[in-house]
């Protein structure tokens, strides 16, 4: 079964529907791979053109991924013990819940993080389809991020700069997740949106796109503040901003909310950044993700669970008292 074959032997209607159920579905080819540490633009070609290889790839695709290599920053299939890409890297492993023992649990438990990443991708873009300048958000997005992942960013800069590594590690907020985080946090116009460790910038525009209010990204790779400072231009995103650096090291005076996917950081990081809300003024509020921000100085006041790239976490939504 082709493309071609199907396409050509449908009616009119059919033929617009088919194309439309295909572009949804080679996208969601596209991202899985990507995340898996494979070829996105490949698999999602070769399934444009063969949609019959789609079952294929699900099963021949690399398992899910909780482990790390600790050498060239890709995510691996679960059950690694050495990287297959650099042959070297020493995975960290990512545990599952406790109850997930056993092979058949563990499958169902995987299918059932397959079937909610499809969910939340095509949900989170459908939900703002019509938004042009959401829209041309993610058509910038694919083109930025198609020819490298994120991961080959951390790869290429991470050993060369002065924050513990495993604090780099790549993961994403969908775009459904970080509606609902904004939500929980009851974002306003008369807010001042910060993303510590904003990756691709993704959350920083939509925020912009959602509430119109000033949003700005920090990240300490150069690759991804580049990218998103050219989606700046490209999409003339006039009131977001994006500086490079440690966030660690950043101005926080002017920000009232702020977002920190806090799950891979270190002890000692998540103590500094705690410690730097001491001077915001009262009221500000601040959401981590997986860890509380347990200090004196602020006061968790909100919670919610939400999914990530990598699986369900905590929400945590703190203010400063
Ligand atoms: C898990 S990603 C989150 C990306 C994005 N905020 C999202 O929600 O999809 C964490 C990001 O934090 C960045 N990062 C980690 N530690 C940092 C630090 N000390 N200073 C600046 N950026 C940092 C990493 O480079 C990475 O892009």
């Amino acid at each position: 079964m082709q493309f071609l074959d199907v396409f050509n032997y449908l009616p009119g209607k059919g033929k617009i529907i088919f194309l439309f159920v295909m572009i949804l579905l080679c996208l969601w080819v596209y991202f899985d791979a990507e995340k898996r540490g494979i070829s996105g633009l490949l698999w999602a070609g070769i399934v444009f053109l063969f949609p019959m290889v789609f079952p294929v790839y699900l099963i021949i695709r690399p398992k899910y991924f909780i482990a790390f290599c600790k050498n060239c920053y890709r995510i691996l299939p679960r059950d690694s013990i050495n990287c297959y890409f650099c042959k070297k890297g020493i995975p960290l492993e990512r545990d599952y819940p406790p109850t997930m023992t056993g092979f058949f649990r563990r499958w169902v438990y995987q299918v059932f993080l397959d079937i909610t990443r499809t969910y939340h991708q095509i949900v989170g873009i459908g939900l703002f389809f019509f938004k042009k300048k959401f829209l041309m958000l993610n058509i910038k997005l694919l083109s930025f991020y198609s020819w490298g992942t994120c991961h080959q960013l951390v790869a290429t800069e991470g050993p060369n700069i002065d924050i513990p590594i495993d604090t780099l590690t790549y993961g994403e907020t969908p775009f459904l997740s970080a509606w609902k985080i904004f939500a929980l946090a009851s974002l306003d116009k008369k807010d001042v949106f910060y993303d510590l460790g904003s990756g691709t910038g993704h959350i920083v525009f939509f925020c912009n796109i959602l509430y119109g209010i000033k949003s700005v990204g920090i990240d300490a790779i150069t690759g991804f503040i580049d990218y998103s400072n050219k989606i700046k231009e490209a999409l003339s995103f006039d009131n977001v901003t994006f500086w490079e650096g440690n966030f660690l090291d950043a101005d926080f005076s002017e920000g009232t909310v702020f977002f920190i996917v806090s799950t891979v950081f270190d002890p000692v990081t998540r103590a500094e950044l705690a410690e730097k809300f001491k001077t915001s003024p009262v009221g500000t509020r601040i959401i981590t993700v997986t860890h509380i921000m347990d200090v004196p100085h602020l006061k968790v006041i909100g919670k919610g669970r939400v999914f990530f790239s990598w699986g369900y976490e905590d929400v945590y939504l703190h203010v400063r008292t």
